[in-house]
């Protein structure tokens, strides 16, 4: 081999649109900083409540925003009166007073620009950073749920609370705020005509009332609608899912009508909820765009006839007239408000769900860190069944495991034989604590996997399946999995101990070929081999091999036995196998039924004394029996 070059960084896969705007942060390094921190714990408080720690982790943008929102509000209500008094001014010929006043009119609009500017982008960084921050913990927090909360839970379901869900409470965030200072603008305007003509006041107003209660029969229509539509796009993500990763399954029962229809009803329904909201949306909104013209025309035809006999100047008629106008948006937004609030209020229990879902596996608080391990495994009479849920909601378990002893010696290879469904894979799942024992211990070295880090327990172990999960990234970045930093040469080395060198090097692009989604653009054989390499790159003392090779011909198995063969020495591995080219591997074999050992020995004392374990075996390789044995 020569020196080995750096292996170079996964190009961008992704042509980008040609624009001006430079899409990518500039400077910004992508270093997870998790967020500073958290949502309240206490599940009894309401959700504003609970969430409240985060926003206030925004303290800066929050506050500019609140001070400078007030002075935008100001400054807006303070427009249409300085109008008056600059018209009023007209009126009676003050050219002095009104030149002051233009100028004043045209610092407090430039004020209220710039405030409101500073305002909704402050209101907006505290909303963006809220959303950030949920979804940083919500990603932090998924990667803390054990397998036993995915074996229950719709990827689908997962992706629209990371999406849309977080999403609806961002909007309230960025709104709410907004609304609620246009709201006060409401009642300093309400206050300031008041003390100006209360009769004119009442009618400039009377029409207001009308576009809230429109807005909210429209709302009672719509809501529940979008809620609808919300719920089910989150369906028709997991049909979609579902679609796209099982397509091979779906094309190879020639069942596409049948997705289609699923998918083509899922759509409807969504359709449905959206043409009925619309609907009700037409109905409502040119009433509620009316409302205000006519209040408008009120005002000219009372106001008129008030300025006519001389009560009101022209100047508050047209402050009243801005008024009007102005006053609408509270009324109309404040409705909107509900309605996304309610919609927050039900994605943030969606949300919450899934950050109040506790990991049933976590560091104990004396955790010790394994390092220099021997590799002594010792499975002292573990019970474990899988918690299923019941229609009534309760867990149950059927158990899996009833009494399962086994200790396997540093350095020792042992292959656990068993009935498809018998608890093999469970045993491995167990070693590496990827669910906890009902009864009895696991211990490595002496120490139970319950009394050290998870971390370190797993850096430890080196667990191969039959299913392999490649990323859609290069093979050389597939292999480096466990090890971003590893060089060429350990990536070559670990590629040819299994196997896969030969094949990688007639790719196209060699090692930097991109592999398709989950590795299905290579042969499942090929995908195993990836897989290994990726383990013995990792180089753990501890190796298990969960049919590791059942897609690899058994030309090129026994090749990785060689390499193997080595490989093993002084490493302790359990070998899950059907075949026998696997199980001659193994230094001892041990049979499993009905959830215990129940005998082991060399492979041949188990063929000589054990007709469970022949006829097991010959289950899987009918020729065994003809040929008894190795
Ligand atoms: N995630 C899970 N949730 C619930 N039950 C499970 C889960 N995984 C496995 N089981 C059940 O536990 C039992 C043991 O499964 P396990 O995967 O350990 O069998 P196995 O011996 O590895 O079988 P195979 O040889 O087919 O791989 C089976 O009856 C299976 O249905
Ligand atoms: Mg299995």
């Amino acid at each position: 081999m020569t020196t080995a070059p750096l292996r170079p960084r996964t190009g961008d896969a992704h042509a980008r649109p040609a624009t001006d705007v430079e899409l990518e942060p500039v400077a910004v390094r992508f270093l997870h900083q998790p967020p500073s921190a958290t949502i309240d714990p206490d599940t009894e408080l309401g959700w504003m409540r609970r969430l409240w720690p985060l926003v206030r982790s925004h303290r800066r943008p929050l506050v500019t925003g609140i001070v400078t929102g007030l002075l935008a509000i100001g400054l807006q209500v303070l427009v249409p009166a300085l109008g008056r008094s600059a018209i009023d001014s007209i009126d009676g010929g003050d050219r002095g007073r009104l030149g002051t006043l233009v100028v004043v009119l045209v610092f407090a609009g430039i004020g209220r620009f710039v405030f409101g500017f500073i305002h909704r982008y402050a209101m907006f960084e505290v909303a963006w950073g809220v959303e950030t921050d949920l979804r940083a913990l919500l990603y932090d927090h998924l990667t803390t749920l054990t397998f036993s909360y995915y074996d229950r839970t719709q990827s689908g379901q997962v992706i629209s609370r990371a999406n849309s869900d977080i999403r609806s409470m961002q909007v309230l965030l960025a709104f709410g705020p907004i609304v609620g200072m246009s709201v006060l603008s409401f009642f300093l305007a309400f206050g300031f005509m008041l003390t100006i003509h209360v009769p004119l006041t009442l009618v400039a107003l009377s029409m207001l009332p009308g576009v809230y209660v429109f807005g909210q029969r429209m709302r009672k229509t719509v809501f529940p609608l979008t809620w609808v539509s919300q719920a089910r796009m989150a369906e028709l993500a997991t049909i979609v899912d579902e679609n796209v990763n099982g397509t091979r399954v779906v094309k190879s029962f020639a069942a596409e009508e049948r997705q289609i229809g699923l998918l083509a009803k899922s759509a409807d329904h969504i359709q449905w909820a959206n043409v009925e909201a619309i609907r009700a949306r037409a109905r409502y909104n040119p009433i509620i765009e009316a409302l205000p013209r006519l209040g408008m025309a009120l005002v000219l035809l009372y106001g008129g006839w008030l300025a006519i006999e001389g009560d009101v100047s022209i100047g508050t008629l047209f402050a009243f007239n801005a008024y009007v106008i102005m006053l609408q948006a509270p009324f109309r937004m404040f409705g909107f408000l509900l309605l996304q609030a309610q919609r927050a209020a039900a994605s943030a229990g969606r949300v919450y769900e899934v950050l109040d879902e506790r990991p049933d596996i976590v560091d104990s608080p004396d955790a010790l860190v394994l390092s220099e391990v021997k590799g002594r495994i010792e499975f002292d009479d573990v019970h474990f069944g899988y918690a299923k849920e019941r229609p009534d909601g309760d867990l149950e378990r059927a158990a899996v495991l009833r009494g399962f002893d086994l200790v396997v010696e540093p350095g020792e290879t042992v292959a656990i034989v068993g009935r498809t469904g018998s608890g093999k894979s469970t045993v491995a799942r167990l070693l590496a604590r990827f669910y906890e024992v009902d009864g009895g211990s696991v211990c490595i070295d002496g120490h139970d996997v319950r009394n050290v880090t998870l971390v370190s327990l797993r850096h430890q172990i080196g667990l191969v399946f039959d299913e392999p999960f490649l990323f859609s990234t290069t093979i050389a970045d597939n292999i480096a999995y466990a090890k971003p930093d590893a060089g060429m040469d350990e990536i070559m080395a670990a590629a040819e101990a299994a196997q896969a060198a030969g094949f990688i090097a007639d790719l196209e692009h060699g090692y930097e070929t991109v592999v398709g989604e989950r590795g299905y653009t290579l042969s499942g054989g090929q995908r195993q081999r990836i897989a290994f390499a990726r383990t013995l790159l990792e180089n753990p003392p501890i190796l298990v091999l969960d049919d590791a090779t059942s897609a690899i011909d058994v030309k090129v198995e026994e090749a990785i036995h060689r390499a193997l063969e080595h490989l093993l020495e002084g490493r302790t591995t359990l070998l899950i196998a059907h075949r026998l080219s696997t199980i001659a591997l193994a230094d001892r074999v041990v049979l499993l039924e009905e959830g215990r050992v129940v005998a082991q020995g060399t492979h041949s004392e188990l063929m000589a004394k054990e007709p469970r374990y022949v006829a097991i075996l010959a289950e899987a390789d009918p020729a065994i029996t003809d040929a008894g044995g190795l």
